[in-house]
């Protein structure tokens, strides 16, 4: 055997670095994990509780799932993505995956065997979640990208964006990130949102639905799902991979589903023996026990009730954070203009420092971010911040593009 070495991953490079540096004044911008005031990893109570009430039930055992996963996990969280009242009620496959990731996996295997035409590609935004292109060419997709971000102004370049997929050739896959875009924390407006499905539509294209922060760019778990229940009721069929990562903070129980919307329930039978076929092959059945706690959350009102407050308090501490860094930086004078701090959602930043000045960063003030500038801004605290604004106005004064 001849093989290659794989690429580096960004991400997990950057952990080792940073779980690596004892500095006392290190501060790790660089995980997609939300942290609490004192930067430490936040259990949620509702999961404190839903893990007290599966240990106290006598008939809790560690038995395999089957292989759609745990009814209690797919149902709710069904709901959760298409709300009560659905149109796609009755024809949506809903299967419990290894967190978002998995759904991912999954999804872009079952494009590549059953998607039409069969030479369509996969669209990516420029920029996106780095795992994106490696999943999708993994699974033997052709990976191009289209036009998101508008490098100069920080902004969704919606002009680029639709004027991409009206050039796509007809019947592509495009995948489309629901709320809180990694890694730029730029989300269209619902108009523009309902210029993309128009558009789409018109070019008969595929959405894929990637759903890892539901909860986190607004607060609200409805408004978040804004998008995808718009192209549900405007007719698509289309897949949607959740993650309850990190709206329920169950990141390392890597708990998923993947949801397929059909055209009609009469296919149901097919796609979901087909898309089971797929999990059986891969991961034969899901793991139990996240998929226990979050099934509990969703299940039960008064927990489910305390779990929205729950994210809507991180969001409005990562809201805070993005006012007070960018409060810090404009007090500061520092060069450029710090509006998009504020103006973008959802658990990211997207900075517009430079791959220089985040090396700066990294080896001169023990602040770890990915070379794209992106931030957590969940790695924030008032403790760290005016250090994070400092270490930036130092950076961007002396260390050029
Ligand atoms: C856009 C996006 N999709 C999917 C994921 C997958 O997350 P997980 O597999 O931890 O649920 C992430 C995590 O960072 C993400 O940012």
């Amino acid at each position: 055997m001849c093989v290659p070495q794989a690429p580096a991953d960004g991400i997990l490079k950057l952990s080792v670095l940073s779980r690596a540096d004892s500095h006392p004044a290190k501060v790790d911008l660089g995980v997609g994990a939300y942290r609490d005031n004192d930067g430490n990893p936040w259990v949620l109570p509702v999961v404190h509780e839903a893990e007290r009430r599966l240990h106290s039930d006598p008939n809790f055992n560690h038995e395999y799932l089957g292989v759609g996963g745990l009814p209690a996990l797919t149902s709710g969280a069904q709901k959760l993505i298409f709300g009560k009242d659905s149109p796609a009620q009755g024809r949506v496959y809903s299967m419990q995956t290894i967190s978002g990731t998995g759904a991912n996996m999954v999804a872009a295997v079952f494009l590549k065997q059953f998607k039409e035409p069969s030479d369509a590609c996969v669209y990516i935004s420029k920029p996106t979640w780095g795992n994106h292109r490696s999943i999708f060419e993994t699974a033997g997709h052709k990976v191009l990208e289209y036009r998101y971000c508008n490098y100069e102004t920080l902004k969704l370049d919606i002009d680029g964006m639709l004027d991409d997929m009206r050039a796509a050739p007809m019947g592509q896959i495009f995948v489309l990130h629901a709320c809180a875009h990694n890694p730029t924390g730029i989300d269209p407006t619902e108009e523009q949102w309902r210029e993309i499905a128009k558009v789409m539509k018109e070019r008969g294209h595929f959405p894929f639905f990637d759903c890892a922060y539901q909860g986190f760019a607004t607060g609200d778990v409805d408004s978040d799902a804004y998008a995808i229940r718009l192209f549900v009721a405007e007719g698509f069929e289309l897949l949607v991979a959740q993650s309850f990562a990190k709206n329920m903070g169950l990141y390392g129980e890597r708990t998923g589903c993947l949801h397929a919307v059909c055209q009609s329930p009469s296919v149901l039978p097919q796609v979901s023996s087909q898309l089971n076929r797929l999990s059986r092959a891969t991961i034969s059945t899901a793991s139990a026990y996240g998929a226990k706690i979050a099934g509990t959350v969703l299940e039960d009102p008064e927990l489910y009730g305390e779990w929205l407050m729950s994210m809507h308090d991180m969001s409005k501490r990562i809201l805070a954070m993005r006012w007070l860094l960018k409060n810090k930086l404009v007090k500061l004078g520092t060069p450029g203009n710090w509006d998009h701090v504020t103006e973008q959602i959802g658990m990211f930043s997207f900075t517009g420092l430079t791959k220089k000045q985040v090396e700066a960063l990294r080896t001169e003030y023990h602040m770890y971010m990915t070379d794209d500038g992106r931030i957590s801004v969940a790695g924030l605290n008032t403790h760290n911040v005016d250090y994070v604004a400092e270490s930036i106005d130092a950076v961007i004064r002396t260390v050029n593009v």
